[in-house]
Order: C-alpha cells, then structure tokens, then sequence
C-alpha cells in the first residue's frame, strides 16, 4: 500500500492549484434509509471523490437546525444535526479524508443564526436581555403601531419574498431577517458577538478543519442608519440591498476575523467569501493577499447574466454578456487577488441546462463547460453532480418544490396575481431545488442514493444519467471532469498561467489563450448547436498538441500535432498547446 499522501499546508497559496468539489450533504448520500443524505453516507462514496482528483470538499451545513432553510438556519454551530450524524462522524469524515489527501472546508453562516439559536432565543426574551443587542431589534416606525402593514422600520424586501422585518408581539418591536424569518440577522456592530464568532471559529480549526466558505459574508456590516431603499415601479417593497451589501465596516471586520481567527497557525486555511453584489474592484481588495482578508470571494455577476430585474424574470443567455462579465473578472484580479470559479452550486440551476443543451448535446455540452470554465485563471469548484452532467428537473407542479425561496416566491406571486403558468415555468428553470435532487449513484429505482423515500425527489433521467454508467464509459463527463482536475494539477500554464480573452464579440464561441513561462494555451469551444468557425490568428499554432477535446476518445488521448482551421463541431471545445523556445 502507498503511503499516505502528505497535506503540506505550509505554503501561502496551495489552493492556487487546488479543485474544490462541493458536498450539499442532504442530497449526496444517504447512509440510513431516513431519506436524507448524512456523513457516513459521504464517507461512503470517499472513493469518487478520490478518484475525481478533487483536493478540498466543502460541506454544506451539517449543523444542527430546524431545517427552515436547509441547514443555512443554525441552532448550535459547534454541534452534528443528528439527520446527518454526530460530531464523531464529523471527525471520521475529516480524519478520512485527511487520509486521502484532501481538506475539509466548512460552510460558516454567520450573518444570521436560527430564531431557535439559544443567542436570539435570549435576545428575544426581553428588551432588556443582555443580548437584546446581538441582533437588530428596531421599534415601529414613527407614529405607526407595531405589527400594522406599513409599520415596518424599513421597507425593505427579504431575499425570501416579504418584509425583511418580522414582529414581535412579547418585545414590541421588529427584528431583521434578510432571509427567512426564522434567520434572524446578527448584529456585527456589536463586539461580543464578532469574538463570539471568531472563538467558534477557533474551535473548528483546532478540530482540524481546513477553512471556511462563508456565506453572504459581504452582509455582515450594515449602514447602521437603515435608511428605506427605492421602490421600484409598481412594487410593494423598497430594495435594501444597497444598505446591506458591503457596508461601511466589511473590511474592517474581514481583516479583524483574519487577525483573530487564522493569523498565528502553523497551517494556512482557505477562505471563500460568498459575496453578492461585490464588483471585481472590491474583490480586488478582500483578496489581495497584503491585506489579509480572504483567499477568494464568490461573485455573483456570471451567474446573473440571464436575470432581469429578479432571477425569476427569464432572460435569453447571450455569450457575449458572459465573456464580457467572465473577461472582466479575469482582467480585474490578474496583478492582485484571485478567482474562484464556478458554474453550479446548490442556490443555481445546473449548468448543462442553463448554458448548454441538456438534450442531444447533454454530454458534448457539459464537458465543454467545464472546459471552459477549468481552463480560467483561479480556483475551479464542482458542485456535486455537475461532473456527470446531471441536468435540471421537469418540475409539473408546485407540491414537487421543497426549497423555501422557490415557496415562498411562488405564494406571494400569485397572491399579488401573477399568472401561475409562468411563475411555475420561472421555477422550473431557476429554483434552487433543480441543483438539490439526490445525486444520481446508479440506475436503480432511487439512483442508489437512499434505500428509503428520497426527501426531494430523484430526477427521472438517472436511469440513463448516473455516476456507474459515467464510469463504465470513457467519453462519459466524469472522465472528462477528471481529466480536468488533473491537468490543473499537471500543467502548470493551467494554474499560474495569464489569462486573455479572444473574440469578445463572437455570438458562438468562446475563446482565450493562457501562457505561462514557454507554454501557451489556446482554449476554443463552441457554444452552441450549430457548426462554427472561430476566427482566430492560428499562425504559430500549425504544429500544437490537442492537449484536451470533448469529442469522443478526447478526454485521455492528447493526440500529436494537428494543424486546425478554426473549423469546430456543434458544442465542441478544444484545447491546443504549443511550447515556444526561449528567445
Ligand atoms: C447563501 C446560501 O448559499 C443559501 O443557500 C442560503 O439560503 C442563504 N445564503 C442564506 O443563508
């Protein structure tokens, strides 16, 4: 037997080589037939993830809570919510994959906790708790009586749909929640709770975890005067977003977390902030390693190309928006900072039918994106599934939704007399639920996910759609998932290379080079189901390698030198590389 793989944690930035593969725990694997995914059902399926390559998994919350939000509401942060096991699965889970030479990043939710979270149950016990101040408690506005439409202290809309504001008729007065009602929204203003949070923190780490995605960590500094957002034409609610998102004290408080939670260690961490509305200038400075704030954020901006106004309103996808927003990103973070970079993850609908053809080009289409997208400049994420293409689901109705945003959008659209048609087609194409139906294992009736009654259900197409099948087949989106993860790991251009967008303006494909030291990447792929010609300058390319195609038999075999015309088959990607003699 090898020896065990070394995690050398020492260097700065080791995730600048890393995949990272995202784990949603109640749809990976279910251990104990309750329907829902737990940690020894993930232990249990460690082999894939091995064999992917993959270096880091963050897990999604595995703590305890009432499950408002799916884990994203927590009720004790340093404890195992017993659907998914105990704290000694946890370390199993951690010592195991440890073992196999891959982290563990947690996912820290800290810009709210559970109403059920002993800090707010205290809080909301009485206007004179000591930790009446943890949270934000606000009184009616002016003249109104708490509790009466219209009192609200702002007017500002929840990411759940309704008032951001929820009454309390024991205290009197309203508390915030920029999501569910049921997550409340701490107060980082006040200190005992940012050390409360930091010593969380510490425990973990010195548990061994590897780091944190922190979730809409931008939130946590808020324009203390909460001013009324600007009421859009014809709508109920004011948008806050602008009150919230990246506040006067953010950074003072990142840096703050990094001084008090990771500087010191004896092993460097990765850290993820999840950021919406953060534009590439602000990444620039929570990720420029001089100021020590996080390693890398989550934008939202590619991920919104098709949204209007909301998610929920449909909007045609344009390449050229997406290289553009992509291109930008790749630019702004090029001398300073770095990218993570995703397509899906459990709040998006799955990639193959949202940019590519989940039909007839389902595999053609999936590889080519995660071509794509791995051959950019920062740290590539996979989102469980993705790396066997697995597509959204046909959705008839809305007894099929569990996830409480796609809910509640759907009762206060109808409510206010949006046509129920539509609203449910918006659901079809963008509810979270599409990323959240159980991973596909294998062909059996609950796509060897759980032996019992899936708590969402399994999409139809795991009959033909499955990680067996995927591994039995070599052109399968796996191999080529795999292939991915190995050549960030191999070639060196892929990690460290730089980054220039070509053909911003082409309709159908997309085009870039990277280049590191004397090697060059050309990376080309059609996105879409019509034969194309890139107009590239390919002078100089005649004699490159096809490091990587996504046509058949392209994954493993990098063929020798061919001279290509620009000419590219309906969805296909393909990678040239060519090394050049120093001058
Ligand atoms: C972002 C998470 O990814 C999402 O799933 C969650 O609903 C919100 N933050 C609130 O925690």
């Amino acid at each position: 037997m090898s020896a065990e793989p070394a995690l050398d944690s020492s260097a700065e930035d080791w995730w600048r080589t890393a995949v990272v593969y995202q784990v949603y725990p109640r749809s990976f694997a279910d251990s104990d037939g309750d329907g829902v995914g737990d940690l020894r059902g993930l232990i249990g399926r460690l082999d894939h993830l091995e064999r992917l390559g993959v270096d880091v998994v963050w897990l999604s919350p595995i703590y305890p809570s009432p499950q408002d939000d799916a884990g994203y509401d927590i009720s004790d942060y340093q404890d195992v919510d017993p659907t998914f096991g105990t704290l000694a699965d946890l370390d199993d889970l951690l010592a195991q994959l440890h073992a196999r030479g891959m982290r563990l990043m947690m996912d820290l939710v800290v810009n709210h906790t559970s109403d059920e979270h002993p800090w707010f149950v205290e809080s909301r016990s009485s206007p004179d708790s000591p930790k009446r101040d943890w949270y934000w408690w606000r009184p009616a506005r002016e003249g109104m009586q708490g509790g009466t439409p219209g009192a609200e202290p702002t007017n500002w809309e929840s990411f759940f749909s309704g008032s951001a504001w929820e009454y309390d008729d024991a205290g009197g007065e309203y508390y915030l929640h920029l999501f569910s009602r049921k997550q409340p929204d701490l107060n980082w203003e006040n200190p005992e709770v940012r050390e409360a949070v930091y010593a969380m923190m510490r425990w973990w780490l010195d548990r061994g975890v590897d780091g944190f995605r922190m979730d809409v960590i931008n939130l946590i500094s808020k324009d203390i005067d909460l001013p009324d957002g600007v009421v859009h034409h014809g709508g109920q609610f004011g948008d806050g977003f602008g009150h919230v998102m990246c506040g006067p004290r953010i950074h003072e408080f990142i840096a703050e977390m990094h001084r008090e939670v990771f500087e010191g260690r004896d092993r460097k961490v990765l850290t993820v902030g999840e950021m919406p509305g953060v534009t590439v200038e602000e990444a620039r400075l929570f990720t420029d390693p001089a100021r020590r704030e996080v390693d890398m954020v989550f934008t939202f901006e590619h991920v919104g190309v098709d949204h209007a106004r909301s998610k929920w309103d449909l909007v045609p996808f344009r390449l050229t928006t997406l290289k553009a927003v992509l291109g930008r990103w790749q630019a702004g973070l090029a001398e300073t900072g770095w990218n993570s970079l995703y397509w899906n993850n459990h709040d998006q609908p799955r990639v193959v039918s949202r940019f590519g053809d989940d039909g007839a080009w389902r595999v053609r289409s999936a590889k080519l994106l995660g071509t794509v997208l791995h051959l950019h400049r920062g740290t590539p994420y996979i989102y469980q599934g993705e790396e066997l293409g697995m597509t959204n689901f046909p959705f008839a109705g809305i007894e099929e939704f569990r996830d409480i945003e796609s809910l509640n959008h759907h009762r206060h659209a109808v409510e206010r007399g949006d046509d129920p048609a539509q609203v449910l087609a918006a659901l079809r194409s963008r509810s979270r639920d599409n990323a959240r139906t159980p991973v596909q294992w294998d062909g059996s009736p609950n796509a060897g996910f759980t032996t019992g009654e899936p708590w969402l259900a399994v999409n139809p197409n795991h009959t033909e759609v499955n990680a067996e099948a995927a591994e039995a087949d070599p052109d399968s989106v796996l191999h080529h998932y795999r292939r991915l993860v190995e050549l960030r790991h191999t070639e060196p251009v892929v990690a460290h290379g730089d980054f220039t967008m070509l053909l911003p303006d082409d309709e159908q494909v997309y085009a870039f080079t990277r280049a590191h030291e004397d090697v060059e990447l050309l990376v080309a792929a059609n996105l879409s189901g019509e034969v194309a010609k890139a107009d590239l300058d390919l002078d100089g390319w005649a004699d490159a390698e096809l490091l990587l195609s996504n046509l058949d038999g392209g994954a493993t075999a990098a063929s020798a030198a061919t001279a290509w015309d620009g000419a590219l088959q309906p969805w296909e990607a393909r990678v040239l590389r060519r090394q050049q003699a120093r001058l």
